[in-house]
């Protein structure tokens, strides 16, 4: 079964409690539970973590370099100021989904620019935690197809 590393960055380990009128009242344990029963059906293994430091979030994509076959990632603030993040997906040369919970572009012009998307094969944002099931249908179908392609 291919496996998919589902990355969350900064403060999201305060979803439930932080800002609900933006970011709903789910937490970042019924998000997972979410992402692990849409993997069970995508027939899919997920690895879900979370990190508030900016270090382990890239050493964790430079670990799915080796051990996975895509990336979703939800990288908080990271995604609006991160050069270095950026660096280690484009390295990773895997199928990646940027998520959002919020709809970044009806927010402050800050949040408009993503440096996530630069490397990204797709965004979902604005959906809360369903927008985390959408990435998992993605990232599946984009590895489908490239295995497709490589048994050509
Ligand atoms: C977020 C949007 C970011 O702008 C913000 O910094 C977050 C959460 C979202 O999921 O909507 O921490 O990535």
């Amino acid at each position: 079964m291919p496996t998919v590393f589902v990355l969350n960055g900064p403060n999201l380990n305060l979803l439930g409690v932080r800002e609900p009128a933006t970011y709903g009242y789910d937490t970042l344990a019924d998000v997972e539970e979410r992402c692990l029963e849409r993997a069970k059906a995508l027939d899919l293994t997920i690895d879900f973590r979370q990190t508030n430091h900016e270090g382990q979030l890239v050493d964790w994509i430079h670990e799915a370099r080796e051990a996975a076959d895509g990336i979703v990632l939800n990288a908080g603030a990271l995604t609006h100021t991160s050069i270095a993040v950026l660096d280690a997906l484009n390295a990773a040369d895997l199928p990646i989904i940027e998520v959002h919970l919020s709809n970044i572009f009806r927010r402050e012009a800050f949040r408009h620019h993503s440096y996530v998307s630069l490397a990204a094969n797709g965004v979902i944002c604005g959906l809360g935690p369903h927008g985390y099931e959408l990435a998992l249908e993605a990232v599946a179908a984009l590895i489908d197809a490239a295995t497709v392609e490589a048994s050509r």
